[in-house]
């Protein structure tokens, strides 16, 4: 899959005698392009980095290093043993993804040190600085004095340069389900990431990690209160060590995505590169698609999970989803509360034995034989123990039943008590899973997760996850105000695909619930399909709301995966518009928060001398997403590459917009 790869390795240092204390030693990379660079400093011992870009500081000298149990901190008296400097171009093609090709172009920088006293332990620094953003991450090698570990605290500092404004969510070990507040750095106490800052001169600042394996998630604490640094503080096990492991180690990347406007950011693929290259040979099975699920029924209490008069999960009923779905090209249909366990949760869960009234046999024939397949459920309840036991068989179960995808879930307290959703042994579930699944060939859509890290480069059957506030929220909370889904692409989506689940056109839904509501119109639902990219993308309304919609249309046609991707314009928290290219089809979604928007959109990106088909989903006359959210028009007309697209989205509003090679 690799088309082209270059590397070329300089070993400039090598010293014998580690004599540097009171001295400051400096060696950085440079992104190819040469606007970003990354430096590790060592000042009188003591192991410090700094991020310089487009000739400003963003990252002043930051501290590095960790506290252990039971030993003393490796973070001073320090020194070099090797710098080795190295760079890679390569070119990789993604299973599925926002683009057909992924540049992956750094310079590199390792550099080994060793404790200058007793007991001489060793650990490397390795950074890396692309066009699009740096990272770092830290080696504990083999070696003699240092063997098993618990890593009490991981000292990573991000000592910013200013008070920049920032879009962030609340630390918490178990959820990332938070709507994003905007707020000063000074402001904040401790968030979740990916944390995204905007300076006072337009540069943005993303701060995450890639490649979270074998490790605790990182949640980032400003620990002295109003201050401009945020320290890293990993997420604990029951008894508050946060690492376990023994050497070889490698920690994530602490990655720093920056870019010069938020169009730049969303399309970095800075965190995928910093994965490793596909592990799976035989990627055949893996196919991105949109489904449908008997699943907003249970969240605006029209159905019930468990068995009973409100049952959705029926044979009857997933025909009739299989039906629909059938007749509008959606591959897949998701059924949840279709296993016994519902009524008491937890360990009862049994992911191998139907509810009686569902007939898996007959729902998977009746499937094939309108090309539609039944996509798995496997809440867990957080019961980690009950879900590991049943691994195996659970996923059996999937292959014999042809059932190609599974979506999990996680809700609650973790059981075994103490441990969190985020914290190392979690991370290492989810991973356990994640092989479980690629070696019975599923794909997976996980609820309640450890949040994406670019791990689906390696397992692309890793499709998309939860891990954020997703739509769900509409029907049984207060609900996501218009303009959460304009913060998400550069916030939450930095890190990878969400399972959002767009797309609901019942906009009020007061037939089922009177005080709840989607906060948006149904051109932006359908924009969003653009926006919000998924590989497998949900349908998420009852059939009965689409039938007779002629919005339909364009869940039918959208893609679920891209071969090209143009962000055109956005201002974080206020409006976005991306383009999207499959094939010659050219898709383009536009949202606003809640004001009234109207834009002027050239289309110089078109093909020249080529004539486009357009199919505008707008938002109709006096469409608002509080008093008339339900208004579409739907046009078509002709365009080239030399007109202007004007969009006008409503008040909560959106656009979505097909552009199609005319024969
Ligand atoms: C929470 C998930 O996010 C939701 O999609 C699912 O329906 C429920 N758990 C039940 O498993
Ligand atoms: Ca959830």
């Amino acid at each position: 899959m690799i088309q082209r790869a270059m590397m070329t390795i300089i070993i400039i240092g090598l010293s014998t005698g580690y004599g540097f204390s009171n001295s400051t030693s400096r060696h950085a990379v440079t992104s190819p392009d040469g606007s970003l660079s990354f430096e590790v400093l060592l000042v009188s011992g003591t192991p410090f980095y700094r991020v310089v870009a487009h000739g400003i500081s963003v990252i002043d000298s930051s501290r590095l290093g960790f506290r252990f149990r039971n030993k003393l901190p490796l973070m001073d008296t320090i020194a070099i043993r090797e710098v080795v400097y190295s760079n890679h171009d390569e070119t990789w093609e993604p299973v599925w993804g926002i683009m057909e090709t992924v540049r992956n172009r750094y310079n590199e920088l390792t550099i080994r040190l060793v404790e200058e006293k007793e007991p001489f332990r060793m650990f490397d620094i390795v950074g890396r600085a692309y066009n699009d953003g740096v990272a770092f991450r830290y080696i504990l090698p083999e070696q003699e004095h240092l063997s098993a570990f618990e890593i009490t605290s991981e000292e990573t500092e991000f000592r910013f340069t200013d008070d920049h404004q920032c879009w962030w969510i609340p630390a918490d070990y178990d959820s990332y389900e938070y709507l994003y507040s905007r707020s000063k750095l000074s402001q904040i106490k401790a968030v979740n990431t990916p944390i995204t800052m905007e300076t006072d001169t337009g540069l943005l600042i993303a701060i995450h990690e890639a490649q979270l394996v074998d490790y605790a998630g990182m949640t980032l604490k400003n620990e002295n209160g109003k201050s401009l640094v945020l320290t890293s503080e990993l997420v604990p096990w029951p008894d508050g060590v946060k690492v376990r492991g023994t050497v070889p180690h490698t920690s994530p990347w602490r990655t720093i995505q920056i870019a010069q406007s938020a169009s730049r950011l969303m399309e970095s693929q800075l965190i995928l590169n910093l994965n490793d290259p596909c592990v799976i040979e035989d990627v055949s099975w893996i196919t991105p698609m949109k489904y449908m699920g008997i699943w907003w029924g249970m969240h605006i209490d029209k159905y019930s999970w468990h068995m009973g008069p409100k049952h959705g999960a029926t044979t009857k009923n997933t025909k009739r989803y299989m039906d629909f779905a059938a007749d509008h090209d959606i591959p897949g249909v998701l059924v949840e509360g279709w296993n016994e366990g519902w009524e008491t949760w937890g360990s009862s869960f049994n992911f191998t034995t139907p509810y009686p009234d569902f007939d898996v046999e007959e729902i998977i024939s009746y499937g094939r034989e309108r090309g539609v397949s039944l996509i798995g459920h496997h809440e867990t309840g957080a019961d980690v123990g009950n879900y590991e036991s049943q691994l195996d068989s659970a996923f059996a179960f999937l292959v014999q039943n042809g059932i190609p995808a599974v979506k999990t879930g996680y809700v609650g307290r973790i059981n075994p008590d103490g441990h969190h959703h985020h914290g190392q042994w979690m991370v290492n579930h989810y991973r356990r899973v994640i092989e479980t699944a690629a070696k019975y060939r599923i794909m997976l859509n996980v609820h309640e997760p450890i949040k994406p890290t670019g791990i689906s480069r390696t397992f692309p059957n890793m499709m998309t996850r939860e891990g954020g506030r997703g739509q769900e929220y509409n029907a049984w909370s207060e609900g996501n105000p218009p303009d959460h889904t304009t913060i998400l692409p550069f916030t939450r989506f930095l890190a990878g695909p969400m399972d959002y689940t767009p797309g609901i056109f019942n906009i009020t839904f007061d037939e089922y619930k009177k005080d709840h509501r989607v906060h948006g119109t149904i051109a932006k639902e359908l924009a969003l399909y653009v926006i919000l990219f998924s590989p497998l993308q949900m349908a998420a309304d009852l059939p009965e709301h689409y039938e007779g919609n002629p919005g339909f249309q364009f869940i039918e046609q959208v893609p679920v995966t891209w071969d090209e991707t143009v962000a055109i314009d956005a201002v974080i928290g206020d409006y976005v518009i991306v383009a999207r290219r499959s094939g010659d089809d050219w898709y383009l979604g536009c949202i606003s928060d809640e004001e009234d928007r109207e834009f002027e959109i050239s289309l110089e990106w078109l093909e020249s001398d080529t004539r486009y088909t357009i199919e505008t989903y707008a938002d109709g006359e006096n469409a608002h997403w509080i008093s008339n959210p339900t208004a579409l028009a739907i046009e078509t007309g002709s365009v080239t590459c030399s007109d202007t697209l004007v969009l006008d989205p409503a008040p909560g509003g959106g656009c979505a917009v097909i552009l199609r090679i005319d024969e």
